[in-house]
Order: structure tokens, then sequence, then C-alpha cells
């Protein structure tokens, strides 16, 4: 583990005092950022971000920092969209810290900690992993906090989890939860969700001006870029999803994929799989209602890129923990849009609390 240590001049003993004892115990490869000593007062957003961004970038795996009470460091590292600091006083809050919020930050307090105490929270801090679980859906919302307020940005280039927190979406998912919804009006909740959805996920299409004769005059306008959408529903349940997509974006091409599990192996196996020929220009939206396992998810964006895609998002209604972690473990560059992130799956993978097989309630097969 690569543990990157700073402090401001109020905390500069006890980094020393920390940073020996990592080094000692020889359990983490310790990059000290600095000072160098404690004869000039420094401000401690300078190292918090220094400190920070190293995490948030992942030339660091965690870091520590060290001011007077540990506030101020943990206040400015909190700014830095990615890092989870937490400031501790005692090594339990720093267990649950990692246990709960996978903190990636150590604050602490130099001129408030007596030096063992110190000792006792980091070593408690360095040796505690993260629970996952529903924990893990909890941070997932944090990272949608920090896509809304515009800070999500993260410094490394990894593909972004973003659940629609818009009242819309959240009225419509209710609706379709609940078990008794009618297959129609359940089908028809699932279109507009998805339009809802794709209105947001379109945000940044580019514009390219173009010239327009209105009635009065001839005007610059502005219309959507290049070759634009190619939406890709997985059979079957993606199929809920188009129609309402393509009632706002009606020139998408639409591909199509089909998988099925193999009853041995469990691994999904390509039955059918066509694509606009111009697919390696397009943004991709691959539709599937339920991200559970993300198994197959996973294996219709393998497809998708190995047909030439490169531009490639998942859109899904409902998410579970489990499949968000497998898609952004095998495919760190595709973005994830859910209209909700659920608690878990339960032993036959279905996604808790969910809204059961969504393909049987949009075809009415069950
Ligand atoms: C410096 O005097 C002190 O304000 C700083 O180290 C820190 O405690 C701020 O939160």
């Amino acid at each position: 583990m690569k543990i990157a240590i700073g402090s401001d001049h109020a905390g500069y003993k006890m980094k020393a005092l920390l940073a020996e004892h990592l080094r000692l115990k020889g359990t983490a490869e310790v990059k000290d950022m600095g000072p160098e000593d404690d004869s000039v007062s420094t401000d401690y957003p300078d190292m918090a971000c220094r400190v920070g961004e190293a995490v948030a970038r992942g030339d660091a795996d965690r870091g520590i920092l060290i001011c007077g009470t540990g506030v101020g460091m943990s206040i400015a590292a909190n700014k830095i969209p990615g890092v989870y600091a937490a400031l501790c006083c005692d090594a339990e809050t720093a267990r649950y810290s990692r246990l709960h919020n996978n903190s990636n930050v150590l604050a602490l307090g130099g001129r408030i900690l007596p030096p063992e105490k110190a000792l006792e929270i980091l070593d408690i801090w360095i040796s505690t992993d993260f629970e996952g679980g529903r924990h893990s859906r909890r941070l997932y919302k944090i990272a949608a906090c920090e896509q809304k307020s515009g800070s999500g940005s993260s410094l490394g280039e990894k593909g972004k989890t973003v659940v629609f927190d818009h009242p819309l979406v959240q009225h419509k998912v209710s609706m379709v939860r609940n078990k008794n919804t009618s297959v129609k009006e359940f089908r028809e909740l699932v279109q507009e969700i998805a339009g809802l959805m794709v209105y947001e996920i379109t945000r940044n299409l580019p514009l390219a001006p173009v010239k327009v004769e209105t009635p009065l005059a001839v005007t610059e306008a502005y219309a959507i870029e290049g070759k634009k959408l190619a939406i890709i529903p997985v059979l079957r349940a993606g199929l809920g999803m188009v129609d309402g997509i393509l009632q706002l974006v009606p020139n998408a091409k639409v591909g199509h994929i089909g998988l099925y599990r193999d009853p041995e192996t469990l691994l999904p196996v390509e039955y059918y799989c066509k694509l606009p020929g111009d697919i390696c220009d397009r943004d991709i939206l691959i539709l599937d209602p339920m991200l559970a396992t993300g198994g197959s998810a996973s294996a219709a964006i393998d497809l998708v890129k190995s047909r030439g895609g490169k531009k490639v998002s998942l859109v899904c209604i409902i998410a579970a923990p489990e499949g968000v972690s497998k898609v952004h473990s095998d495919h760190p560059d595709v973005d994830i849009y859910s209209a909700a992130l659920d608690s878990h799956l339960n032993d036959h993978g279905y996604i808790v609390p969910g809204l059961g097989d969504a393909g049987d309630r949009l075809f009415g097969t069950k």
C-alpha cells in the first residue's frame, strides 16, 4: 500500500512520528509530502490539496493529513472529488471510517491527540478493510452527489456512476417497483423513465452552428454535431426502454444484443448481435433495465467494444452495487446511468428491493 502523508507546521511533529512508525512496520510505502520541519508557518489547505490529489489520482492508495486539530485538513481534503477524509479522535471512529465509509484519507489533530493515541488510531485505520455491501450503495450516492454538484470530474479518468434523483424519475420508479402496477402501466413507465434519463444523459452532446431561415429572417441556430447516438437494448428487457428514447432522439440508430446465461458455466453467451455499421463513430447507450450481477452488462459492453464501439455508456432503471462494481472493474471507462441504486442481490441474483423480473413485467410472461 502506498501512503502519502503531509502536515502543516502544527502537525509536523506528529507527521514525523507516524511516518517513522509506518516505515519501521514496513507494511506501507510512505511518501512524505512535507514540510521538512516546522520552522515556518504553513497553510493547511495547500497540503490537503497535495495529498488529496495524490490519492484521487491514484498516485497513493491512501493519505494522512495532520494539522493542529485535523479539522482544517479534513474540510479542505473533502473538497477534492474522490477524497473521503475522516477526522478521527479515537480508534473506534477510525475503524468504522474504514468499515463503513471506505475513508481514504485520515485527518488527525497534532495538538489534540497524545502520540500513543495517534499511533493506535493509525494502526487500526491502516489494517481495517472496507465492508462493502450496503455501504457501497451509500458511497455511490456520495459519488452521485459529487456529479450532481458539478464537482464529480474525478482527477482519474474513471467512468462515473450517475443515479438520477430528479423527482419525476423517482416518482415513476416507485410506481414500477409496485407489484400491483399492471403490464400496460409498467411498459409506459419504463419508456417514460428512459426518456427522462436520456434527456439528461445527452446534456453534453456537441452542437454545431446551422443556418436556419425562419418566416422572418435567416438566423444561426444549433444542431447536434457528428454521428450522434446509437442505442443498443440487451434482449429482451432492454427493448422496453427503446421507444422512450427514440421519442426524444428519433434519428438514433438501434442495434440489438441477445445474451443468455449458460446453465452450466453461468456465463453469458451471445446468441444475437446486430449493430449499426458506423458504431465506432457514435455515442453508444447500452440499455438494460436491471444491472444485477453485472455479468451480462459487462459481456454486452465487451461485445460492443469488440465491434468497434468506443464511447460506451450503460443505462439502467435499477442497479445493484454488485453490478456497478463489476462493470466499473471490467470497464473503467464506461459511465453507468441508473434511475435507482438498490441495496443488494438476493441468493437468486435478484435485485432487492428491485422490481422483480423486468422482462416478465414488460411482456406479461410471468
Ligand atoms: C494552525 O494554527 C491551525 O489553525 C491548523 O493547524 C489547524 O488546526 C486548522 O484546522
